[in-house]
């Protein structure tokens, strides 16, 4: 029990209650391979340094082999009396080959070697989770490609605005991802820093190499400062913070599949595979998979908060509060790793009803905006042209007919500037090729934006 790691200076065991409150080894277990990493590189570094034997650290690599071992094949006795992954491992090494195992600990604190676990943990999570972003961004931009000429209708406030064309609005998703992906990179950077060798707080009267362990174990430098290395998970609240927004993003993509699946647009179909039925409504297909995402998006929003308040009542340096970070921070990460693969996978598969979009796209109005542009291109005063068009619409409404579905006569009763090339810009093709800039909905344009998203994917 973990009374023998410091029994020197205690009287009596460790309350029962409080040594299953301080656990945890059942969620940190998840880190014994960093775990054993890191003990790896200490400990050939502290045998190079003149620290330990070499002979001590082959025991101790070997030891270590073997553990990796047991604990892969279930067979490891994880002890919550020994409170962490750290003690669990390390008192297993001792019990397997004795006196050497008593020496891995020279030079080094739990507290620097958490933080330096979390850190290698962190890194290989983000690569994964930037690896399925590109999967999904790539997903998105054949679906783009492939949809670049449907019609549908744009929206503010949920009312039919103008028209678009169904690839630009893969595009905008595109484009968030992108984002999503530079704040998982920036966040790395700062991720990968090598706290070892802070030790508890002040660093170690050793004379260690940190620089051996920093290369040792791919990290990009060794921190600064040994207060700050121990104490602080702001990288970890960064990438949170990050996944957080992410999450945000696939929240409202979610929420378009939802509308654009139901009925009330029927604007996509989902693979049937992607979908759930009903226990008691034979004719239902929900879209499940798209509010689970919504839904985890709680949860990671939730780990950023609990994460930020975590961390804001502590004084330097190292406190245990700071045990409270794993399950927040794997728990955000997983939802995030399984919301990203759920769409990469499903999105792109989807099929739009082209029909529908465009029907859509033909009721309400949509280029209402076109005319009114045609009306200036005539001479008219924007704000002129704004009131004439509202007119128009206005008389529409009433009549139950879309612009387009009027007569030129019926047209030259709002404006005598309208003339014969009216029908051109009120058709919604029309619309959507005369917005035929960089940024605009033009399914050239659409094209040109696929053309540099793949370039910039390249094949990696
Ligand atoms: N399990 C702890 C954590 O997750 C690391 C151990 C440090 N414990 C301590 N009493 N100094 O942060």
């Amino acid at each position: 029990d973990a009374k023998g790691l410091w029994s020197g200076r205690f009287t009596e065991a460790t309350d029962a209650f409080v040594a299953a409150f301080s656990a945890s080894e059942h969620y940190d277990r998840r880190l014994y391979q960093e775990d054993i990493r890191g003990s790896r590189a200490h400990a050939r570094m502290l045998a190079d340094c003149g620290v330990i034997s070499a002979d001590d650290a082959a025991a101790i690599d070997a030891g270590l082999d073997a553990i990796e071992a047991e604990i892969e094949a279930g067979g490891f006795p994880w002890d919550p009396a020994l409170e962490d992954v750290h003690m669990n491992i390390e008192a297993r090494l001792t019990e397997r080959i004795g006196e050497a195992g008593k020496r891995l600990h020279t030079g080094r604190s739990r507290n620097d070697q958490i933080a330096t676990d979390i850190r290698l943990w962190l890194r290989t999570v983000i690569d994964t989770h930037i690896t399925l972003l590109r999967r999904f961004q790539r997903g998105l931009v054949d679906l783009a490609e492939r949809e670049a000429d449907t019609v549908m209708p744009g929206f503010t406030h949920l009312q039919v605005a103008q028209p678009v064309s169904f690839g630009h609005h893969m595009l905008a998703w595109y484009e968030m991802l992108v984002r999503d992906e530079a704040r998982l990179r920036d966040a790395r950077e700062r991720v990968n820093q090598m706290p070892l060798g802070s030790a508890a707080l002040a660093g170690t009267t050793f004379p260690i190499d940190r620089d051996q362990t920093c290369a040792a174990l791919g990290f990009d430098a060794p921190t600064r400062n040994s207060l700050d290395a121990v104490s602080d998970r702001d990288f970890a609240i960064e990438f949170v913070s990050a996944a957080a927004l992410t999450m945000t993003h696939l929240s409202r993509m979610a929420e378009e599949l939802v509308i654009w699946a139901s009925p009330l647009t029927g604007f996509i179909d989902l693979p049937d595979r992607f979908c759930t039925g009903s226990s008691i409504m034979p004719q239902k297909k929900n879209p499940d998979v798209a509010e689970l995402v919504r839904g985890k998006s709680a949860r990671v929003h939730g780990a950023l908060h609990a994460l930020l308040t975590l961390m804001k009542g502590q004084p330097l340096a190292y406190n245990r509060d700071n045990q409270e970070d794993k399950e927040p921070l794997f728990d955000a990460a997983d939802a995030l790793r399984d919301s990203l693969r759920a769409f990469a996978d499903m999105v792109p598969a989807l099929t739009v009803n082209r029909d529908r979009t465009r029907a859509a796209a033909r009721e309400g109005f949509a280029t209402a905006t076109d005319l009114a542009d045609y009306l200036v291109r005539q001479g008219v005063a924007f704000r002129d042209a704004h009131a004439i068009v509202g007119k128009a619409v206005a008389h529409g409404v009433a009549e139950g007919r879309d612009l387009a579905e009027m007569s030129l006569t019926e047209l030259q009763g709002f404006s005598t500037a309208i003339g014969e090339d009216v029908f051109e810009v009120l058709t919604l093709d029309g619309s959507l090729a005369a917005r035929d800039h960089t940024g605009g909905t033009a399914p050239a344009q659409v094209r040109r934006q696929v053309a540099a998203a793949r370039e910039r994917l390249g094949s990696g």
